[in-house]
């Protein structure tokens, strides 16, 4: 299955991306600050989709002083609110005629229990829920787009950690918090898959597709200090990260790959090709079974609509919002 095409393939290697618009979520740290630096690299405009202003636009000199043409703007998106990813959608398709590229990559992971301001677990509601809405909000501008586009959704050898609990979605009966990274991530296999099947179905032009960055030493072992995580884990996450873990920007390279790489097909999942994917360069990659049961699929994405509220209607090219 892995595709030796992509051996040592690396950011410069991405075809030229000028006039292209991309948006890219969590993109003002690790894995989202590479992936947007190597877009502005390449001359695409990036849409800085963070939810911390200050954060993003700390982000946006870095790399304007690394690239001195970056063609960068940057917005707020906080994807624990379901009113704020309306209004970032809202905001993003007023500003711009087109995308070609949605890197669904924010994340947050195994943090002590809490809820989104809309009461799903949080890792739930962040990884999966708020970017399914983000998708489904964006999805018409995607579709309208000239050539191929497509929506990179990252995922984590995680996801074979957990299972889609349709019984307690939100962990309120028994929170485990590795299981419930691992339910998020395996929901964002599960949707790329569907979504896919979905947009193959009516012949869209439009691509969903999967990356993981195997191990990656960004800031999302650390934790958030906002979350109550321990120091004992941010110290041992530390050590850790010096002795296994690549860069952010190799851990950026399967989403750049499955993001602009000229042979891959919606459907298809990338991350890294050395041992156990934890590092190397991107390569195509196989998910658990669960992350290909249709039935699963069709299950999450018609709860995720339900609590979203946002309906797909892909043969029409229209996402339908109502709030949840
Ligand atoms: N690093 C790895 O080894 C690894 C492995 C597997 C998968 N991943 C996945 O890679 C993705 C990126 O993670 P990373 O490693 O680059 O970690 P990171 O440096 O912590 O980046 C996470 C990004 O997500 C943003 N974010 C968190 N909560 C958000 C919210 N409510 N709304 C909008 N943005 C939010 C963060 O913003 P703030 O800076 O404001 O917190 C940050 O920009 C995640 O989906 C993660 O699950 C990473």
């Amino acid at each position: 299955m892995p595709s030796a095409s992509s051996n040592g393939w690396t950011a410069d290697d991405m075809p030229n991306q000028t006039g292209n618009v991309v948006v890219v979520t969590g993109a003002n740290s690790g894995i989202g600050y590479d992936t947007t630096k190597a877009f502005a690299q390449k001359g695409a405009h990036v849409a800085v989709a963070c939810r911390s202003p200050e954060r993003a636009n700390r982000a946006r000199q870095k790399i304007e002083s690394a690239v001195s043409d970056a063609s960068l703007s940057v917005h707020e998106l906080d994807l624990r609110n379901q009113v704020a990813v309306r209004q970032f959608a809202s905001e993003f398709k007023s500003e711009f005629d087109r995308l070609d590229v949605l890197v669904n990559n924010a994340g947050v992971m195994v943090p002590p229990y809490s809820t989104t301001d809309d009461g799903f677990e949080l890792q739930f509601g962040v990884n999966h829920l708020g970017h399914f809405a983000l998708t489904g909000l964006l999805l018409e501008e995607l579709i309208e787009t000239d050539g191929e586009t497509r929506i990179v959704t990252q995922s984590s050898v995680a996801h074979d950690y957990g299972d889609i609990d349709f019984d307690d979605l939100h962990r309120e009966q028994s929170y485990n918090r590795t299981e419930a990274y691992g339910q998020s991530k395996l929901a964002n296999l599960l949707f790329t898959y569907e979504l896919d099947r979905r947009l193959r179905a009516v012949g869209s032009n439009t691509i969903a597709v999967a990356s993981h960055p195997g191990w990656s030493a960004t800031g999302l072992q650390d934790g958030d200090t906002e979350l109550g995580v321990s120091s004992v884990r941010r110290t041992v996450a530390r050590i850790a990260n010096t002795v296994f873990a690549q860069s952010p920007a190799d851990g950026a390279l399967p989403t750049l790959y499955a993001s602009t790489a000229t042979d891959v097909d919606g459907g298809h999942y990338f991350g890294p090709s050395g041992i156990m994917e934890i590092r190397g360069s991107p390569t195509r990659v196989v998910s658990n079974e669960t992350s290909y049961d249709h039935k699963t699929a069709q299950q999450l994405w018609e709860i995720s609509g339900k609590l979203t509220g946002i309906t797909f209607e892909i043969g029409e090219a229209t996402a339908t919002q109502s709030l949840p």
